[in-house]
């Protein structure tokens, strides 16, 4: 077996959910790459790829300008499977027809299963829900195509070619809204390409350390942050280039309270690498003063970074690289896949990086969702107390005060947040959330305090529960952990009068506040 064969290739046709194809085929094991929309058939097949999955995208097929893969990859030359707008695609290229729909169909759809064979094959039920995001629908269906199933808005929700090699589905398998998706997908990827089982977490680890050890020659400044994908990133640095890495901690002052103590700690005792601490708290904050729009405090915040960075590096040696923990998310939702997806926000790792910058930058992990890398962690030996740590944002807590970061409002949130982080322990809800912090704005509420009537800080508590941070949803924690957050904010910090509870979902909130 040949673990560096790709597989299944996902050709990216800008979808928002194209690289979440990829991440569900290596979940069942099998080793999958998102390629560029043209990428041609002669390179896919010399990539020893098993099958072929057009992603969605925002284009329409009629359009004269819509991104059209390699014309021997619709006609089958290996499986295909389209989905969304790459089915649309097979559709039109086989001789059917695709229209705007009279009813567009966003979310949840329930689907009626014709054929339990082929891609349905082992799902039992005659119905069961798919995630639709479509404008256009095939009017008219290639003559060598059979319909698998139906929703109230699809007449042909899925499609086989009569031989059994393509498929279209008009739905989004990969979403974890998708009843039996993860099946679907099996069903594809083992059924109709007969792909063999090639990507593990500890061939992923093998790869990256032999691949950047032969790649780096020089020097290797490691930002790390204290959190799990730094730290990831710092101890593959380290299995790759040993002594040449060098991990620098820079504390921005925006961090959670005794962060700085507890990392120095876990690198040097746990895993044995020394950190130079760098103090820039008054630098971050000075810059961060009079701001008050989110994107300018994390550019800031970026570009700060790489100054203190790049001072390090140049006045301490002659360093080539920075590694930073970029993971696949903050790549998505920094608008950097694809020139067609929207930005939701500038993450700090990817967003404030200067153009002029000397350092070539590593991301080995940029690839890998959160809880992937927390597998690699596992694998690395990376201590639990950072592994298990909740995910952390770059520009720290910034994010999570809106309005001007002030002394005050940092006292405030950071004290907020180490009382939120410990009933979340205390009640034996860490490891069962996602995530738990709290964020103030310059909300002024009116309180009363022994008998006189002062006004306060109003703190928001958010817990939220996701598998990869992409979507999430509030944590209906119990009543009696609540209720011991708000009685300790309040009694614990001073200035504070008000506690209130986050319960949106994302989407349309983020995670983070801001
Ligand atoms: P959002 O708030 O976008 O967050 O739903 C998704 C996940 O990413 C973390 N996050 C960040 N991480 N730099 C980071 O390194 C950032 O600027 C940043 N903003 C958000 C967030 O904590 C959540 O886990």
């Amino acid at each position: 077996m040949n673990n560096d064969k790709v597989g299944i290739a996902v050709l990216d046709f800008g979808g928002q959910y194209s690289h979440l194809i990829c991440r569900r085929v290596r979940g069942l094991g099998v080793r999958a790459r998102l390629f560029p929309y043209d990428t041609s058939l002669e390179h896919l097949k010399a990539s020893d790829v098993k099958g072929v999955i057009l992603s969605g995208g925002p284009a329409s097929v009629y359009d004269t300008d819509a991104p059209r893969p390699d014309p021997g990859i619709l006609q089958g030359e290996l499986p295909v499977l389209g989905i969304c707008y790459g089915y649309q695609l097979l559709v039109q290229d086989r001789g059917g027809q695709v229209t705007r729909s009279k009813r567009r169909e966003y979310g949840k759809a329930s689907l009626n299963i014709l054929s339990h064979a082929g891609l349905f094959a082992g799902i039992t039920e005659k119905r069961v829900t798919c995630w639709m995001s479509h404008g256009d629908s095939a009017r008219r269906i290639p003559t060598d195509f059979r319909v698998l199933a139906s929703s109230a808005n699809s007449r042909y929700a899925a499609l086989a070619s009569m031989d059994g090699k393509c498929y279209g589905v008009q739905f989004h398998p990969e979403v974890a809204q998708t009843e039996h998706g993860a099946q679907m997908l099996s069903n594809f990827v083992f059924g109709a390409c007969r792909a063999k089982r090639n990507w593990r977490m500890d061939d992923f680890v093998r790869r990256t350390v032999d691949e950047l050890s032969t790649t780096l020659s020089g020097r290797v400044l490691c930002a790390v942050s204290g959190g799990v994908d730094s730290s990831t990133t710092a101890l593959l640095l380290h299995r790759a280039v040993g002594e040449r890495l060098q991990c620098v901690f820079i504390d921005h002052g925006l961090l959670r309270e005794g962060e700085t103590a507890e990392v120095r700690r876990a690198f040097r005792d746990a895993m044995g690498i020394d950190l130079v601490m760098i103090d820039a708290a008054d630098r971050f904050l000075i810059a961060l003063k009079g701001i008050h729009d989110p994107e300018q405090k994390r550019k800031i915040v970026g570009r700060v970074f790489a100054d203190v960075f790049e001072e390090y590096a140049r006045k301490s040696g002659s360093f080539k690289f920075l590694a930073q923990g970029t993971v696949y998310p903050d790549i998505v939702e920094s608008g950097r896949t694809s020139k067609l997806s929207a930005k939701i926000k500038t993450h700090h790792n990817v967003g404030g990086l200067p153009k002029d910058l000397s350092l070539d930058v590593v991301e080995p992990l940029k690839e890998l969702y959160k809880d992937e890398v927390r597998k690699v962690a596992e694998i690395l030996g990376l201590p639990a107390s950072i592994r298990k740590r909740h995910p952390f944002p770059g520009p720290g807590l910034a994010v999570r005060i809106i309005g001007e970061v002030t002394p005050d409002k940092l006292r405030v949130c950071r004290m907020a947040n180490k009382v939120v982080e410990e009933v979340v322990v205390k009640h034996g809800l860490y490891d069962k959330v996602w995530q738990a912090l709290a964020y103030l704005g310059d909300d002024q509420l009116t309180g009363v305090l022994g008998d006189e009537r002062k006004s306060g800080h109003q703190v928001t508590v958010k817990v939220v529960e996701s598998v990869d941070a992409m979507t999430a949803d509030w944590a209906r924690l119990p009543y009696d952990a609540l209720e011991e957050m708000s009685r300790r904010i309040t009694n614990e910090i001073e200035g504070v009068v008000s506690v209130s509870y986050a319960v949106s979902s994302k989407p349309p909130s983020t995670i983070e506040p801001q």
